[in-house]
């Protein structure tokens, strides 16, 4: 099938691609490059030995978009395209809204427009908020608390009534947990720009002596009182994106979590990562960063069922892929 993978070059996607040529797909890649390097093309063909099809725009660009369109016959679209950072989004909400929904009000008029009735999005856990308990099923009440969160809840809700109204469309909505690690090769991994703040990131960027770990509270009602997650591979969750390319040929809207089930505190992925990795995580425990909660976890148990989808890389794994791709960087 040719897929139209938007955001193909940054983290996810370009592992979702490498995933794609390996069951045989042909994606193409969209991306105008604000969060990812040209680069990434070069390391998915030395894994692939394909150098896919690569288009720099923005999606909001309904021309060149449709150009795109005009010129592929696309089974399917996966969108990852979007602004992610949940800081920044409080600080520039409208850039958040206006790039994160006219992008994909624009793909979807393109798909519309040319026949394309499949489309498989990149949400995210945020959207359970707090939830009131563990661990989180794909029914569970929604609510979000920032403007990025809030965008991924608006698409969800703009993407079931684009379905509602083209019943013969298949929409899946993914719902990521925490996704960490790299391509085990060491040819692709995330490369954030600027300050990081996720927990990965920051841990390596300790681990290489370029600053002291924050641990954001450990007075959390979880084992050792520090926030619970779950981790999940990126290779995992580019795994669960062929897989639920089965539906793709089934009218209706399909939600899932892609996690593994298990959460594991930020203490624990400290000393997993030293362990692993062989080198040391200076850190020291600080005050509760503002809108965290205290653990997240999913329970897999439906994609597993609907689409045989099941995360096999446990947390060893990802540390050691994490740090084998950012060590030398
Ligand atoms: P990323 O920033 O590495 O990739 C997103 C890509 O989209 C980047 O290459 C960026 O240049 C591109 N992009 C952004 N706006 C665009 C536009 N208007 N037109 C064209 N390209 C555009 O992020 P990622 O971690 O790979 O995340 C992919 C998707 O998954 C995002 O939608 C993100 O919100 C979602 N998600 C990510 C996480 C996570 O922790 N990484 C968790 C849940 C959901
Ligand atoms: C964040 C995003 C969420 C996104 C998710 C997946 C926020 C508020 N939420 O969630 O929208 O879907 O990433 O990528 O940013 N931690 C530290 N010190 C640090 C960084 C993190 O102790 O320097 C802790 C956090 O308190 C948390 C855990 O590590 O307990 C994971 O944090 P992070 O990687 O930022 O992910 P989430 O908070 O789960």
């Amino acid at each position: 099938m040719q897929i139209l993978v938007t955001g193909g070059t940054g983290y996810i996607g370009s592992h979702t691609v490498i995933e794609l040529i390996r069951y045989g797909h042909t994606p193409v890649i969209v991306d105008n490059l604000s969060n990812s390097k040209i680069t990434a093309l070069d390391g998915i063909e030395k894994i692939s030995g394909v150098r896919p099809e690569f288009y720099e725009l923005d999606v909001c660009d309904k021309a060149a978009l449709s150009q795109v369109f005009k010129t592929h016959d696309f089974a399917a679209c996966i969108h990852f395209a979007g602004l992610k950072a949940v800081g920044e989004s409080v600080r520039l909400p409208l850039e958040y809204y206006k790039n994160n929904l006219l992008s994909t009000i624009t793909l979807l008029e393109c798909m519309r427009e040319n026949g394309c009735k499949c489309i498989i999005f990149s949400s995210s856990a945020t959207v359970y908020g707090d939830p009131a308990s563990l661990p989180i099923k794909e029914d569970f009440p929604l609510s979000t608390t920032n403007p990025y969160g809030t965008t991924k809840l608006m698409i969800e809700r703009i993407l079931r009534d684009f379905q509602f109204a083209n019943k013969e469309c298949s929409v899946t909505l993914l719902r990521y947990f925490n996704p960490i690690g790299a391509h085990p090769t060491g040819l692709l991994g995330e490369d954030p720009n600027g300050i990081p703040n996720n927990l990965l990131p920051v841990v390596m960027k300790a681990a290489k002596g370029e600053l002291t770990l924050n641990v954001f509270g450990n007075d959390y009602d979880t084992p050792d009182g520090t926030g619970v997650r779950d981790y999940i591979h990126v290779c995992d969750l580019a795994a669960g994106h062929t897989a639920a390319l089965k539906n793709a040929g089934k009218p209706g809207v399909f939600v899932y979590n892609l996690g593994t089930g298990s959460g594991f505190s930020v203490l624990e992925i400290i000393n997993t990562f030293e362990r692993v990795n062989g080198v040391k995580v200076p850190y020291v425990i600080a005050d509760r960063r503002p809108g965290d909660i205290a653990a997240c976890y999913a329970d897999p148990s439906k994609a597993e069922r609907e689409l045989g989808f099941k995360a096999v890389h446990g947390i060893e794994d990802m540390c050691r892929d994490a740090w084998n791709y950012a060590k030398d960087r």
